[in-house]
């Protein structure tokens, strides 16, 4: 795994925008997996920038994302749906029909994330997933305890996730307590996974992620399989972690290694 550590959240976005950028550049027909929540979103206002600036077109773009509240239809203002178009899709020239959430509203949820995996399947599998991460250590809606190689399906959500995401809906809303996600094993199967994390509360977390056992109480620790996984993490996400100099040490190196193999 490759552990970048950078001074600020707007460093883990820009880093992890440029992932993006890159790629986007390279290979304008590319599959990108996307998440919600607030760590993402810089990162997405970086993407609409680029866009504008005509650096990147996501025309010819498919989109993947993690997960939606069972129970919300995409013009729930809480939905999933309706964050990304918030966010990101109603800015850029993406074509929305081009745009996959899991169906929060679909009659029946089980056929629908088998359909999810099906379509991730037929349009070539994943390119660069992003992924932000839970207090306790969930991506996706995979909770604590998510089989390790799970597959798109309903996922009940705990009681540490329900209220962590209580911010985003009105005292008398209902928040749904179940989701459709990808699993683990959908995640894993990405060519390359970026990872972001900012932010104290994030420590725990990414310490396990990254130095913990590979186990199902940290569903992110199975990262630790990938064999292209990047983790961008701000000083305070990283202060838990053990090794924050050799991570450091690494980076230093690989850019060395990336302007070297420039001048070639
Ligand atoms: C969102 C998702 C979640 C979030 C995680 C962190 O699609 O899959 O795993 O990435 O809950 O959320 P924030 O960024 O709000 O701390």
């Amino acid at each position: 795994m490759q552990v970048v550590i950078l001074e600020n959240p707007d460093a883990v976005a820009e880093y992890g925008s440029q992932i993006f950028i890159n790629r986007l550049k390279s290979s304008p027909k590319s599959v990108l997996g996307l998440a919600t929540g607030s760590t993402p979103v810089a990162l997405y206002k970086k993407l609409i920038e680029a866009c504008e600036a005509k650096e990147i077109s996501f025309s010819d773009v498919t989109t993947f994302n993690l997960d939606e509240y069972l129970g919300l239809s995409g013009e729930h203002p809480q939905s999933y749906r309706y964050f990304m178009n918030e966010q990101l899709f109603n800015h850029v020239d993406v074509n929305t029909a081009n745009t996959y959430v899991p169906p929060g509203s679909a009659e029946n949820p089980v056929v629908a994330c088998k359909e999810y995996e099906d379509l991730i399947k037929q349009n070539g599998g994943i390119d660069i997933q992003l992924l932000g991460i839970g207090r306790n250590g969930h991506i996706g809606f995979n909770e604590p305890s998510s089989g390790l190689m799970s597959r798109t399906r309903v996922k009940t959500l705990t009681k540490e996730t329900i209220e962590d995401n209580a911010r985003f809906f009105g005292p008398d809303e209902f928040q749904p307590h179940l989701s459709i996600t990808m699993g683990i094993g959908t995640i894993l199967d990405s060519r390359k996974v970026v990872l972001l994390a900012t932010g104290e509360n994030k420590a725990d977390a990414v310490r396990d992620a990254i130095e913990g056992p590979l186990a199902a109480s940290c569903p992110a620790s199975a990262l630790q399989l990938h064999q292209n996984a990047v983790f961008v993490v701000d000083e305070a996400a990283a202060s838990k972690l053990s090794q924050c100099d050799f991570y450091k040490h690494i980076e230093q190196e690989n850019q060395k290694l990336i302007q070297q193999l420039a001048t070639l």
